[in-house]
């Protein structure tokens, strides 16, 4: 089949580079169209870009000039990734013109009508688009915070097992989630920083959309407490994360582990170009997982979970998902591929 024409808005910044990395090669997309702000447009991407990742920038893009983003972008797809406030203005214009706008921003996420996808988790969420906003040729996709995508990952094969109660979560996040602009501002060398703007409230609100079940046009949110300390620590990509996960009497650590080992996504799901066989490794070693060492199993996209522990009705573990990847680029490709596979552009 012919690649389907892709933007990526926001293309100059750390998700948007992880995505231009990981569309190229990409079987279904070719990037068309990078877009950022006013700073770049009319710069070749090499000149505009301060590339952070691995590796050179792919040269199929590199020499390609950055366009505004007031630009009337004429792909099918857009991949969003600019802050929730431009979001918030942009993403329902490109909706409203007929573009599926699969978005990495938080400012639809929690809206009714607007899928809030892991796929391996939720997909059957994303029939929620046939109820979009009667003035949207298009849609909106959106994928949860980079946190969020670890945890409810992690949470997700124990809900159909179990009823969970209530979830202690303390996050020990990589300088990368700050973005670019907030990663040259941060004071993190030798240090912590106890607070993450906006970053307890995802926590606490995107679980319960992710987990909970479709009725209609809504989806009913799974009743679970949780409650969540974010921290910044120095550690350049991937986030760990702390769990204390309270439910069932007979949810046992080692029967926790079971299921997370066991856990497969759907055929269909894992088989899409961004789709591992086994999203979630589960560790027995008990210094692992370690972001420097981890992170990048399955391109980016495994969850991993360690140091499983705990008693009946209480399981305590360690999450480690790469907040680029998994938790952001790779969430919104796998998300575009999703659509693209139920319905063909
Ligand atoms: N970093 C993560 O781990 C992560 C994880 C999950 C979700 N997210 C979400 O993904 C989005 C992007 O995050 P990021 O970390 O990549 O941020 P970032 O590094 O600060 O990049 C922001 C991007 O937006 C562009 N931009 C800024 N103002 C613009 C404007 N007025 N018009 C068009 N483009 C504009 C920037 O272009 P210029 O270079 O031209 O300024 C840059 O390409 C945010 O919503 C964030 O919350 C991030």
């Amino acid at each position: 089949m012919s690649r389907i024409p892709v933007a990526v808005v926001g293309a100059t910044g750390a998700v948007g580079q992880a995505l231009v990395a990981a569309l190229h090669g990409h079987p279904w997309f070719t990037v068309e169209a990078l877009v950022a702000s006013e700073r770049s447009a009319g710069l070749k991407y090499r000149d505009a870009v301060r590339w952070v990742l691995p590796g050179s920038i792919p040269p199929d893009v590199a020499d390609r000039t950055v366009l505004d983003v007031t630009t009337d972008l004429q792909t099918p797809i857009i991949l969003s990734c600019i802050d929730a406030s431009l979001a918030r203005e942009l993403e329902p214009q490109w909706a409203q013109r007929g573009h599926r706008v699969f978005s990495n921003a938080s400012a639809f996420r929690l809206h009714p009508t607007v899928p809030l996808l892991i796929p391996e988790v939720n997909a059957d969420h994303y029939a929620l688009v046939q109820y979009r906003e009667s003035t949207w040729k298009g849609f909106i996709v959106t994928n949860p915070n980079c946190c969020v995508a670890g945890l409810a990952m992690a949470l997700g094969p124990l809900t159909k097992r179990w009823s969970l109660e209530r979830v202690y979560v303390t996050t020990f996040q990589a300088v990368s989630g700050a973005g670019l602009q907030g990663l040259a501002a941060l004071p993190i060398a030798d240090n912590v920083i106890p607070w993450i703007a906006g970053e307890e409230e995802k926590l606490q609100k995107e679980p319960p959309k992710i987990l909970g079940w479709l009725q209609g046009a809504r989806v009913v949110d799974y009743p679970v407490e949780i409650i969540p300390s974010c921290y910044r620590v120095p550690v350049r990509h991937g986030h760990t994360l702390a769990l204390v996960i309270e439910g069932d009497a007979d949810m046992t650590p080692e029967r926790a582990a079971e299921v997370w080992q066991d856990f497969r996504p759907p055929d269909w799901v894992r088989q899409l170009p961004s789709g591992v066989g086994r999203p979630i490794r589960v560790w027995t070693e008990v210094d692992r997982p370690q972001p420097a060492l981890d992170r990048d199993e399955g391109q980016g996209m495994v969850v991993h979970v360690g140091r499983v522990r705990g008693q009946a009705g209480r399981v305590l573990c360690t999450v480690l998902v790469h907040n680029l990847i998994r938790g952001a680029a790779g969430a919104v490709l796998l998300n575009a591929e999703l659509s693209v596979s139920l319905n063909p552009v």
